[in-house]
């Protein structure tokens, strides 16, 4: 038994974690914990490899969509890379920017420049504000030129970035004579259609090769997962919890985050609880709570009309019999709804305009449908997630916290399947 030490009020063990580190968000998992990337590792290091041999490297580009794992092996392969330069005696340095939050040319020139001084003995001083882009330059490839004979940078959220010019810089600066360093170039991003916009803007010389991430599917998420299980104090975890929330995640999005982010906030629960494991039903709680997570933060930057927007089509799918429904019908209730919270609609085409945008964002899918011959085609809109988790995200906007509830809209639709329910009876 040990004894109890310190302050009672303060439990000196954790009943549910034993290394709750191992699920934090911006956690870095050692190498024997990253699974069912092989491949995806193996081709990364194709294409920046030849710089642990002294040769020129390929920059590559990799899409995926958000969890799938770019940002950890990009990390990984850099790193790995670099080690087995110096053990051929190339100094080779790995720099990781951050384009959501270096998203402008001078900010990204800034920050390349700043950690390249870091990681050497360079001597001039770099200054934070006043000088452009140029300055920066100069004081990559004077560190570049004095202390390194490759780099790997990776660019993660590369479509942030307001113009690709430091791409073009990057990938042309030996023939430019800027520099004799290798430069290798690892971009990142979860847009896939950042892919066409780059092909306008950039040039050839940036000679880039593409890869593809794909969603983990159940079996790879439980090993991720099970991988991690020394997160938990021996017993807690009850058996089939790791299947379930690979399943629900796998389901989702094959997103590893989000299964990390659910297995935490599952633990979390057990614990507010009292509970001394970790059940099913603590996951699919979790779940939910993690759902509604996203579509918050998915919708967060956008208006109170995309939002109302939402609300409309999910209170529509929710009190009606259809899952999917027209612009003019969403409109029709979108509409009502701003009444109900003294907004001013926006125009139908306004409106339009912002599903598309949640379309985009994955919130929601819009169809093109053949209407007939007489009647034009029109699209048709779906939620991509439960219409209740809309309707809790959109309420959590201080603004908009009057709106119906789920559970009012569910009575106030029952049996009557009423798609025009009148929802200003509540007001
Ligand atoms: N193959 C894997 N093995 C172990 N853990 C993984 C693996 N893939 C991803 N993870 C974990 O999942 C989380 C998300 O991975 P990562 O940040 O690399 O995703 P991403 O593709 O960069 O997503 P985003 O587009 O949102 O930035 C991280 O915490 C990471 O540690
Ligand atoms: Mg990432």
């Amino acid at each position: 038994m040990a004894e109890q030490a310190g302050d009672p009020l303060f439990q000196s063990h954790d009943p549910i974690f034993d290394r709750k580190e191992l699920l934090h968000v911006g956690h870095v998992p050692d190498e024997d914990r990253i699974v069912g990337r092989d491949d995806e590792i193996q081709s990364v290091a194709a294409e920046v490899g030849a710089i642990t041999r002294g040769d020129p490297p390929n920059n590559v580009m990799i899409y995926g969509k958000t969890g799938t794992g770019k940002s950890l092996i990009s990390r990984h392969v850099a790193t790995r890379a670099q080690t087995a330069a110096r053990d051929n005696e190339i100094d080779c340095g790995v720099l990781y920017i951050d384009c959501s939050e270096a998203n402008t040319e001078t900010r990204a020139t800034r920050q390349l420049a700043l950690s390249l001084k870091d990681q050497t003995g360079y001597q001039e001083n770099i200054p934070l504000r006043g000088v452009g882009t140029m300055e920066y330059y100069q004081h990559i490839w004077g560190i570049l030129e004095g202390f390194f004979d490759a780099i790997i940078v990776i660019l993660d959220e590369i479509d942030k970035l307001d113009n690709s010019n430091i791409l073009m810089q990057l990938s042309r600066a030996r023939e430019a004579q800027k520099t004799d360093t290798y430069i290798g170039v690892i971009g990142i991003s979860n847009k896939v259609k950042y892919r066409e916009t780059l092909d306008e803007r950039i040039d050839s010389s940036f000679g880039h090769r593409e890869l593809f991430f794909h969603p983990y599917d159940a079996s790879q998420l439980r090993e991720i997962m099970r991988n991690r299980e020394d997160a938990f104090q021996p017993e807690v975890l009850e058996d089939g919890t790791i299947e379930l929330c690979a399943a629900l995640a796998a389901k989702k999005h094959g997103d590893a985050r989000k299964a990390i982010e659910i297995l935490k906030e599952a633990g979390e629960l057990a614990r507010r609880t009292g509970s001394e494991t970790v059940s099913e039903e603590h996951i699919q709680q979790a779940q939910e709570v993690a759902e509604i997570n996203r579509i918050e933060e998915l919708t967060s930057g956008a208006t109170v009309h995309a939002k109302l927007a939402l609300y409309a089509l999910a209170s529509r799918i929710i009190t009606g019999d259809r899952e999917t429904h027209k612009t003019r019908e969403i409109y029709e209730r979108y509409v009502g709804i701003c009444n109900m919270v003294t907004t001013d609609p926006i125009t139908e085409n306004g409106l339009y305009r912002q599903l598309k945008e949640q379309a985009f964002l994955g919130v929601i899918e819009s169809e093109k449908t053949g209407g007939g011959r007489s009647q034009g085609s029109y699209l048709l809109h779906r939620l991509v997630t439960d219409p209740k988790h809309i309707i809790k995200a959109v309420r959590r906007d201080d603004s908009l916290e009057e709106l119906p509830a789920y559970d009012q809209l569910v009575e106030t639709g029952h049996g009557t399947g009423n798609r025009d329910v009148d929802l200003t009876s509540f007001s």
